[in-house]
């Protein structure tokens, strides 16, 4: 397997950074906010809740949104609390957060970030979700919040000219048959692994709850408004060649450890490895539409997103001209954007058996 440098967000809370430019991500928790609750008083038994209740959030960045789907959860576990005893949870109930990311994440600035006045205590937990990062029977819920899509490595032959899953242009226009299977193969067997950890950790009963991006069956990443920006991002790299700027044979061999899958996939793996019973999978009307912002914006977030990673292949500089780059493009092919295939934004909610 091709090996890649970790997955990271910009950190800091500086102007690139993802802390300043997450709320794309940050309006999807808000729209599923009442689907959760429901999900929580149906589906979380109430004798889980007494004495320390742990939330973990894995994939959690440096801020703010983490802050966000904590919260909601531990009200909504406290409404169900208060609902059904009659009781104040603050007199009864000691609420603590494991904060997982991997150990290049800048735990700085989220733990500096910690919101003042908050109910929990909290913990960083560092290293990769896709093995154990936890003991058994270590928390009550779970969330993944836009860390559900990447695979722990690029598939063998993707980013190599040579081999017939060479993926040209990053990720969406070269996603033939032969490299979407490869990615899924890769995307399955690790997600497999993350659901068996995940399985271990939680105490029996407990729920995991996905938020993040799919596909909705039958559709194309390249059809989407997402996928349109991932090829810009391609096509920055191409002519940043083009100019001189960066090595051809570098942008050839670069590609991303993201697959966004469809919903089918998504319970299909979910459903094999057999840990967990899907509780809810809601598709959730995002309130910004599928494609909200302007080019400038546009640009600004997905550097936050991917150009740590961008820059960790190609460095600053040249990372920077890109995002300069997709802006330009996102400005040509708005109209192009905003005619693309609806994508998918979901809730999972999953029980452990
Ligand atoms: C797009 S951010 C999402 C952050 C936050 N949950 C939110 O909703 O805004 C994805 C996060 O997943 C983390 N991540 C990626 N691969 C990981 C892995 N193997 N183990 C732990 N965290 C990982 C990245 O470091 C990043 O912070």
């Amino acid at each position: 397997m091709a090996t890649i440098p970790q997955w990271i967000m910009i950190g800091g809370d500086g102007p690139e950074s993802y802390n300043q430019h997450s709320s794309y991500q940050r309006a999807l928790l808000e729209a599923a906010k009442e689907k959760m609750n429901d999900a929580i008083s149906a589906k979380l038994s109430l004798e889980l809740i007494s004495g320390r209740f742990i939330v973990a959030d894995f994939g959690c960045a440096s801020g703010p949104n983490t802050f966000v789907a904590v919260q909601n959860i531990i009200d909504a576990v406290e409404y169900k609390y208060r609902k059904a005893t009659g009781q104040n949870p603050a007199e009864n109930i000691e609420f603590q957060v494991l904060f997982n990311d991997s150990t290049t994440n800048d735990f700085n600035t989220l733990f500096q970030a910690l919101p003042a006045g908050r109910r929990y205590y909290g913990a960083g937990v560092p290293g990769s979700f896709f093995g154990r990062v936890l003991p058994k029977h270590s928390f009550h819920i779970g969330v993944i919040s836009h860390a559900f899509h990447f695979t722990s490595e690029i598939p063998k032959g993707i980013t190599d000219r040579d081999s017939p899953l060479w993926n040209r242009d990053m990720h969406c226009t070269g996603f033939n048959e032969a490299v979407k299977k490869a990615y899924l193969d890769q995307y399955s067997t690790d997600t497999k692994n993350l659901l068996d950890a995940r399985a271990e950790e939680l105490v029996p009963g407990g729920l995991m709850l996905l938020f993040g991006s799919g596909l909705r069956d039958g559709v194309k990443m390249s059809e989407t408004a997402k996928g349109m920006v991932l090829d810009f991002i391609g096509a920055s790299l191409n002519d940043l060649s083009q100019q001189g700027v960066i090595d051809q044979d570098k942008v050839d061999s670069f590609s991303t450890p993201l697959y966004i899958a469809e919903e089918g996939e998504l319970r299909q793996i979910i459903k094999e490895n057999g840990k967990f019973t899907i509780e809810a999978f809601e598709d959730i009307i995002h309130p910004n539409g599928e494609f909200p912002l302007d080019p400038k914006i546009l640009a600004v977030s997905c550097k936050a997103a991917f150009g740590a990673f961008i820059s960790a292949h190609f460095g600053a500089d040249a990372m920077r001209k890109a995002f300069e780059l997709v802006e330009v493009k996102a400005r040509e092919e708005f109209s192009r954007i905003q005619n693309a295939k609806p994508g998918m934004q979901y809730l999972i909610v999953l029980r452990k058996n």
